[in-house]
């Protein structure tokens, strides 16, 4: 019966779609932080000198970067790697505390709180690119 077979077509399409959208309805929000913190990460000064992320950190992070004549390892995998000891704080320093202090640092600016959006944005985003990197806390940057 094509009828039939026309009826279950256009309900398994629609089954589909359903699925389909409660996927992207799953992601969206993380997308949505993901873009806000790369947003942030090339145009956020955060109240300072002008400066933003990517003054430093070039390619979004995931090329090396440059202070000065000091070069700067890619941020490709400082997601996998923090918490770390950080010499300069003199204790161990999650990602989100390493963001501040660049923050308050290197755009001597105010540093968004824990648990705020452009902190999670810019977690997230830092997340998102070192994706498939391997976890090792305290690792060395790449
Ligand atoms: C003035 C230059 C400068 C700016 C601007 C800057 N940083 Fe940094 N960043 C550094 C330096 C230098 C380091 C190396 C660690 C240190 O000395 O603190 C670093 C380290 C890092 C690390 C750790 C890398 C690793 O693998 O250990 C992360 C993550 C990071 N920065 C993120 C950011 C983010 C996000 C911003 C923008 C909010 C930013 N930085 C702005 C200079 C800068």
């Amino acid at each position: 019966m094509p009828a039939i077979r026309i009826l279950a077509a256009a309900f398994g399409a629609a089954l589909q779609l359903a699925a389909a959208q409660s996927a992207s309805a799953a992601e969206t929000p993380l997308e949505t932080a993901v873009a806000k913190g790369a947003h942030l990460f090339a145009t956020a000064t955060f109240g300072g000198n002008g400066r933003t992320c990517e003054s430093c950190h070039e390619g979004g992070g995931k090329a090396p970067g440059q202070v000065g004549d000091r070069k700067l390892p890619s941020l490709l995998n400082a997601a996998a790697i923090y918490p770390r000891f950080s010499r300069g704080a003199g204790q161990v320093i999650t990602l989100e505390g390493q963001v501040q202090s660049c923050i308050k640092g290197g755009l001597a600016g105010t540093p968004p709180e824990l648990g705020s959006s452009d902190l999670v944005a810019i977690t997230a985003y830092l997340g998102s690119i070192a994706k498939g990197q391997q976890v090792e806390i305290g690792g060395a940057p790449k």
